[in-house]
C-alpha cells in the first residue's frame, strides 16, 4: 500500500504538470467505456481511496449522492463498483504515457449514454430508450440527471432558459427526485418553454399548483406498453378521470378513441383559453365533426349546456347522450 502511494505521488506530480503543460487526458475515442472495461484485468482497479488523493472534492461530494448506495454495493463486480464503475479502471487514467478514462462532460451524448447503459441496460431496456424522441434528439442521460450532487441546479437552468418568464410558473414546487437536475417542472420547462407556458392559461391542469406533474402523463422512459414519450392518451387520462372514460353502454366515438386522438379531439392537455381545457367553447366544437346536425337543429350557446347533450362523454341510458 505504501509503495503504491509513493508511486501514485509521483504519478500525481507528473499528471498535474502534464495538465498544465498540455491536455493531460486526450479527447475520448468512440466506444471508450466499453473498450476500457473490456481490456481491464482485476489489477487495473485502484479503488476510491486512490481517487481521493487527487479528487478529494468529488469523492466527498459523491458520498451524499443518491447513486452512492448503488455504486458502493460490495456484491457488485469490480467493473461495476465505485468511481471506476463509471469512470473506468483507474490504472488507465493514471497511465502517464497515455491516460484514458470516461469523462462524461467531454463525451458525445451517444458515448455518454453508452457508459450509463453498461449497467442500465439491465434496469432500463435499451430498445425503449431508443424509441424516445429524446434519444432521437441526441439528449444524454446527463441532460436530465446529475450524478455527483444532490443540489438542484434549478437556478442555473432557470437562468439559462426561462429567464424571459418574469413570474415563476409553479406555486407549489414538486420535490426533486431520481437524481434529476432539478424538480421536474423546472427541468422539463427549461427546454419545453412553449408547453409549460400553456399551463399559465386560465383553464389548465393544476401543475402550477403542484397537483399533477409532467411525468404523470409523459413516460420519459417508456415501457413496452407506451408509445414514444406520450403514453396512449386515453389510458393516461383514464387513470385520473375514470368517470369520463367509460366504458359506457352508449359510447361517443371520439371519447372512446375511435376517431383518432381520443380525449385530445376536444381537450387541450396542458391548458386552454376556454373553460374545461376545451379546444373551442361553442357548438363549433361539435360541428367540426357533426356538420349535418348543426344545420338541422339550432342549440343554445353550446350543445352540452341548457340540458341538452349533458352526457356527451357517453351514456348508460340514452343513445343521444341527453342523460347520464
Ligand atoms: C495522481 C492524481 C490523480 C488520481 C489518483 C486520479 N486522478 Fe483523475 N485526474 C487527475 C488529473 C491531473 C486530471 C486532469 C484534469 C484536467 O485535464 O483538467 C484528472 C481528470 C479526471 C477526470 C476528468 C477527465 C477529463 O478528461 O476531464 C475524471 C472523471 C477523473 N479524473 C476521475 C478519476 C477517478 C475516478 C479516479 C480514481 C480511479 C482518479 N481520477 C484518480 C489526477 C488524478
Ligand atoms: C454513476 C456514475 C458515476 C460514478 C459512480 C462517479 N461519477 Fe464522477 N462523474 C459522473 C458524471 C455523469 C460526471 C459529469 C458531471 C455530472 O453529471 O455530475 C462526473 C464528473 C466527475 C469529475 C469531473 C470531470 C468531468 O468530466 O466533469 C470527476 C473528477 C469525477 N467525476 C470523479 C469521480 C470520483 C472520484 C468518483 C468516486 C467517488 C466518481 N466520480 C463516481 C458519473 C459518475
Ligand atoms: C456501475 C453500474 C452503474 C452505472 C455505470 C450507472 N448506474 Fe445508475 N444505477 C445503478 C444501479 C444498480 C441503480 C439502482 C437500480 C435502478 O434503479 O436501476 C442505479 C440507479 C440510478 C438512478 C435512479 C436513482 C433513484 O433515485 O432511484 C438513476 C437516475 C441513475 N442510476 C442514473 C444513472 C446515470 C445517468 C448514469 C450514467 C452517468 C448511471 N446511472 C450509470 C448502477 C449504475
Ligand atoms: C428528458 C429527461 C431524461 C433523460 C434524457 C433521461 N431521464 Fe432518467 N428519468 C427522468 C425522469 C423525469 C425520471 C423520473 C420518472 C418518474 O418518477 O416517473 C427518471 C428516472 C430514471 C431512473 C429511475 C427509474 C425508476 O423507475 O425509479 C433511472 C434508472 C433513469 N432515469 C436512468 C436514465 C438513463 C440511464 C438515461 C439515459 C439512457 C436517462 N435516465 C435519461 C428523466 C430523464
Ligand atoms: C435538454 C433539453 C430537454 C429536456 C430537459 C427535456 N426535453 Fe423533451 N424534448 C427535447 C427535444 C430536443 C425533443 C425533440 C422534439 C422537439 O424538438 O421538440 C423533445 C421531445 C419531447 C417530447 C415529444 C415531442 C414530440 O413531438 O414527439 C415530449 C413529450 C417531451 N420532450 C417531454 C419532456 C418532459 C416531460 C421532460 C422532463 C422530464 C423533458 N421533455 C425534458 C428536449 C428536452
Ligand atoms: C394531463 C396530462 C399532461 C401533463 C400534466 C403534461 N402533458 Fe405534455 N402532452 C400531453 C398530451 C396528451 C400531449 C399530446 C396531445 C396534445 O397535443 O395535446 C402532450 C404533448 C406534449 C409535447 C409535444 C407537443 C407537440 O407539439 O407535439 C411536449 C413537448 C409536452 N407535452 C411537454 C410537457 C411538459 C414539459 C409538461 C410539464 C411541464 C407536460 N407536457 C405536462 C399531456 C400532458
Ligand atoms: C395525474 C392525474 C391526471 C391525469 C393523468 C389527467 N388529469 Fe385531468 N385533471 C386532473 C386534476 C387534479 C384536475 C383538476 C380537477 C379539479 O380541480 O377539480 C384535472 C382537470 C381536468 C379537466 C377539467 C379542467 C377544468 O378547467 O375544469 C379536464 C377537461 C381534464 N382534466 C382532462 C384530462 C385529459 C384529456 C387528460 C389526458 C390527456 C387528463 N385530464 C389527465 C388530474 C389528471
Ligand atoms: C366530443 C368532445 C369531447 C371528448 C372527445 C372528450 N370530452 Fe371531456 N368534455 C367535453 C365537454 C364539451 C366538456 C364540458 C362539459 C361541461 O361543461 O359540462 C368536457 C368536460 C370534461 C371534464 C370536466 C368535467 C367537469 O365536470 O368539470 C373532464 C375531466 C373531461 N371532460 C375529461 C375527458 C376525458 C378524460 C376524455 C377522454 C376519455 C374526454 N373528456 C373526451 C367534451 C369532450
Ligand atoms: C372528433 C369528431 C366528433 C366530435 C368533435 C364530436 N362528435 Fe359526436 N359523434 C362522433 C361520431 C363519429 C359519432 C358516431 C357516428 C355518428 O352517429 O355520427 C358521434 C355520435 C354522437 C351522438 C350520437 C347520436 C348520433 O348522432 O348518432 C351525439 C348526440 C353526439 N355525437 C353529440 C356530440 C356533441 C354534443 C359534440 C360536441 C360536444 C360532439 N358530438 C362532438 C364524432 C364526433
Amino acid at each position: 500500500m505504501r509503495l503504491e502511494t509513493v508511486v501514485l505521488g509521483v504519478g500525481l506530480v507528473s499528471l498535474v504538470l502534464g495538465a498544465t503543460a498540455q491536455k493531460a487526458v486526450p479527447d475520448q475515442p468512440k466506444g471508450i467505456a466499453a473498450a476500457l472495461f473490456a481490456k481491464a484485468s482485476e489489477d487495473d482497479y485502484v479503488g476510491a481511496e486512490t481517487c481521493a488523493g487527487c479528487h478529494a472534492e468529488h469523492v466527498a461530494e459523491f458520498k451524499n449522492s443518491g447513486h452512492a448506495a448503488y455504486s458502493n454495493d460490495p456484491r457488485a463486480p469490480l467493473s461495476k463498483r465505485g468511481c471506476e464503475g463509471c469512470h473506468g479502471p483507474g490504472k488507465f487514467h493514471l497511465d502517464e504515457e497515455h491516460p484514458e478514462n470516461v469523462a462524461f462532460t467531454k463525451l458525445s451524448a451517444k458515448e455518454s449514454n453508452a457508459a450509463c447503459m453498461r449497467c442500465h441496460a439491465e434496469t432500463m431496456s435499451q430498445s425503449q430508450w431508443h424509441r424516445t424522441s429524446h434519444q432521437q434528439a441526441n439528449l444524454a442521460c446527463v441532460s436530465c440527471h446529475q450524478i455527483h450532487t444532490n443540489t438542484p441546479a434549478d437556478e442555473k437552468l432557470a437562468k439559462a432558459k426561462i429567464a424571459s418568464v418574469s413570474s415563476p410558473l409553479v406555486v407549489a414546487k414538486p420535490a426533486t427526485k431520481k437524481l434529476l437536475k432539478a424538480d421536474e417542472v423546472t427541468l422539463c420547462s427549461s427546454c419545453h418553454q412553449a408547453e409549460s407556458a400553456q399551463f399559465r392559461l386560465n383553464s389548465h391542469h393544476p401543475l402550477p399548483e403542484g397537483r399533477v406533474t409532467c411525468s404523470d402523463c409523459h413516460a420519459t422512459h417508456p415501457t413496452n406498453k407506451a408509445r414514444k414519450t406520450v403514453d396512449i392518451v386515453k389510458e393516461k387520462c383514464a387513470s385520473c378521470h375514470a368517470e369520463h372514460t367509460g366504458p359506457f353502454v352508449f359510447e361517443h366515438d371520439p371519447v372512446a378513441g375511435l376517431t383518432g386522438d381520443g380525449c385530445a379531439e376536444c381537450h387541450r392537455s396542458h391548458g386552454s383559453h376556454n373553460p374545461k381545457l376545451l379546444k373551442s367553447f361553442s357548438r363549433g366544437l361539435c360541428a367540426s365533426c357533426h356538420t349535418e346536425k348543426t344545420t338541422t337543429h339550432y342549440p343554445g350557446r353550446t350543445c352540452w349546456s341548457a340540458g341538452c347533450h349533458v352526457a356527451l362523454h357517453g351514456s348508460n341510458s340514452d343513445s343521444r347522450f341527453l342523460k347520464p
